[in-house]
């Protein structure tokens, strides 16, 4: 698949099938994130990964009532606070895969370095046939200091990117996009 193929279609995937993602996969996988620039070239991320369906059904739980006892009628996700009341409701959606990229605190830019490695893992996976899908409600979780704690994760290093994989159960629908706002764009006579 061509670069600007993968670009148009990756898609957030929602459904999987239970095939697992072997070692080697995951390791061409985190060996093109870290293709990624970075301030400085600090490359900040480090990954945690799980291959656990038990374990992220049991960290899925563990979130939603994290995120359901700070809940607010003020807070965003207010308006879904059902679907974090459904048992049913798996945040992380039964994928085999879950891989969080942490920041190492190097420098003022490590959080957005984790992104664009982020976003190389999207599109080599889309590129492999695998589907992805960034999991924000994971984050303020994962960065519990007794979550970090028991994961063995350094307190200073931040969770920034947890993000599932998987095989695609169906083909990811289309998500419209708004055309581009260009607010400026200078150009000399
Ligand atoms: C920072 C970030 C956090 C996200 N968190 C979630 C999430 O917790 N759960 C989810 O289902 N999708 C999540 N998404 C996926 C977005 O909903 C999705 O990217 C957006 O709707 C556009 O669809 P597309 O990725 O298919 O193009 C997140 C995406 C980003 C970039």
């Amino acid at each position: 698949m061509e670069l600007m193929d993968a670009l148009y279609k990756r898609r957030s995937v929602r459904a999987y099938t239970f095939q697992k993602v072997d070692k080697a996969t995951i390791e061409t996988l985190l060996a093109a994130a870290v293709q990624a620039p970075s301030a400085m070239n600090t490359q900040p991320w480090v990954f945690g990964i799980v291959q656990d369906r038990d374990l992220l059904q049991q960290w899925s739980d563990r979130a939603k009532k994290f995120e359901l006892d700070r809940m607010t009628p003020e807070s965003p996700l207010y308006e879904h606070r059902s679907a974090f009341e459904d048992p049913n409701y798996n945040i992380f959606y039964d994928a085999s895969t879950l891989i969080i990229l942490y920041a190492r605190p190097v420098t003022a830019w490590a959080a957005e370095d984790c992104c664009l490695a982020g976003q190389n893992l999207m599109l080599a996976a889309c590129h492999l046939g695998l589907g992805t899908c960034v999991i924000g409600l994971a984050r303020a979780w994962l960065n519990q200091p007794e979550v970090k704690r028991e994961l063995g994760v350094p307190e200073e290093y931040e969770a920034v990117f947890p993000v599932i994989l998987g095989y695609p159960r169906e083909p990811a629908k289309p998500v419209p996009r708004n055309a581009p706002e260009v607010l400026f764009w200078r150009q000399s006579a």
